[in-house]
């Protein structure tokens, strides 16, 4: 697993944003904050990618270049991570992108109940396949979204990007997925609290970023 802020760097300025209370209000910063640290964690999967030498021309002469060869497609879990996934689009701008939509919903007590609805995705037969998902919380949104996106085929590795992970989730993906995968997140936080949001957390990230829906 990769934590961003295990180092630290201006990422850690945007975490903050993102979690003030005093400044999360902001919509539109709230949105570029979750942008610009989809776009520094993506610059981190990028290194965990495939490359190959290919050769080009430049005005002066010719040499060879590196270049990244994986076939990415980049799936967003609506509606907290379009603009996370901004953020990896403006790195993989050649990536093929999908959308899933995952709600949660209150079952018996406590339980939270996911329910998806609708799936827009290509092909992913062979594929790298980024998953990006904000919040972290139960893991339950993001095993049964890619349970569901495997019917457009087998990708070659899953990378889940979240920006606050929660322990809870990564022990539920790490015992339910059986698939190649990495996880990477901005912060792993403490806990869950018993409504299932992430602890210290942010809030609810749909609805700081869009505002609250009925
Ligand atoms: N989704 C959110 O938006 N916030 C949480 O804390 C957990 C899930």
């Amino acid at each position: 697993m990769f934590i961003l802020n295990k180092t630290q760097s201006i990422a850690d300025n945007f975490l903050s944003e993102i979690r003030d209370q005093s400044v999360q209000h902001d919509r539109l910063r709230f949105r570029h904050n979750l942008k610009r640290l989809g776009s520094l964690l993506a610059y981190e999967v990028s290194k965990d990618l495939q490359f190959t030498n290919e050769s080009i021309q430049t005005p002066l002469t010719e040499t060879t270049v590196s270049v990244m060869s994986d076939d990415i497609v980049i799936i967003s879990i609506l509606r907290a991570a379009i603009p996370f996934g901004e953020g990896f689009l403006d790195i993989f701008d050649k990536a093929e992108v999908g959308f899933i939509g995952a709600a949660r919903q209150e079952a018996n007590g406590n339980e939270i109940e996911i329910a998806l609805d609708y799936k827009a995705a290509p092909d992913l037969a062979g594929k790298t396949l980024i998953i990006v998902d904000p919040m972290l919380a139960t893991g339950k949104s993001l095993v049964k979204s890619i349970n569901k996106l495997l019917t457009n085929g087998t990708p070659k590795i899953i990378h889940l990007a979240s920006v606050i992970a929660a322990p809870e989730g990564i022990e539920y993906i790490t015992k339910n997925l059986s698939l190649d995968f990495r996880i990477w997140t901005c912060a792993v936080d403490e806990k869950l609290n018993e409504l299932s949001y992430i602890v210290p957390g942010l809030g609810d990230a749909g609805d700081l970023a869009f505002g609250p829906k009925l």
